[in-house]
């Protein structure tokens, strides 16, 4: 029972992640290259939970991180930020499609950095 909750935190951080960038960034391929601004209180929702989550775990495992890990905290945070905010900017109804594509690209290539930096976080505790 003790592992329910930091299971359930680990799944809403990494669930909530792939349905949010997934349904912005994949929206190209679908021709959709804009979130529905009706969608912005979702956006808000997925960001809240994966802060939620990602404090969670941030709390479960500074105390006995290794060196590097706080570093490496940090710049995951500052990119999660600007992924946040890519998302955001595409619920905008006033961009020209140049900028879309671009919000898009970047919204990926920060996500693509992040996952990184969660994976080399774990990697650097060892598991
Ligand atoms: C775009 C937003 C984000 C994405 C896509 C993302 C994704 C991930 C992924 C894939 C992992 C590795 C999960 C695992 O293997 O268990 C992870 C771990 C983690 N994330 Fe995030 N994350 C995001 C934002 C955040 C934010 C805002 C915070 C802090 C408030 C945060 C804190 C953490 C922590 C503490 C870990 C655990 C690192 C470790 O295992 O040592 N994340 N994240």
């Amino acid at each position: 029972m003790e592992m329910f909750l930091p299971l359930l935190m680990r799944w809403l951080h990494i669930f909530t992640g792939i349905a949010m960038v997934g349904g912005a960034v994949g929206g190209a391929y679908l021709g959709q290259p804009m979130v529905a601004p009706i969608a912005r209180n979702a956006v808000f929702s997925g960001i809240v939970a994966i802060f939620l989550s990602g404090f969670y775990n941030m709390m479960q495992l500074m105390g006995s991180a290794p060196k590097g890990w706080h570093m490496w905290f940090g710049i995951k945070f500052l990119l999660a930020l600007h992924v946040f905010a890519m998302i955001f900017l595409l619920t905008k109804t006033d961009a020209t499609p140049e900028k879309r594509k671009r919000w898009q690209v970047s919204a990926l290539i920060g996500t693509a950095a992040v996952v990184a930096a969660g994976a080399y976080l774990r990697s650097l505790r060892g598991v």
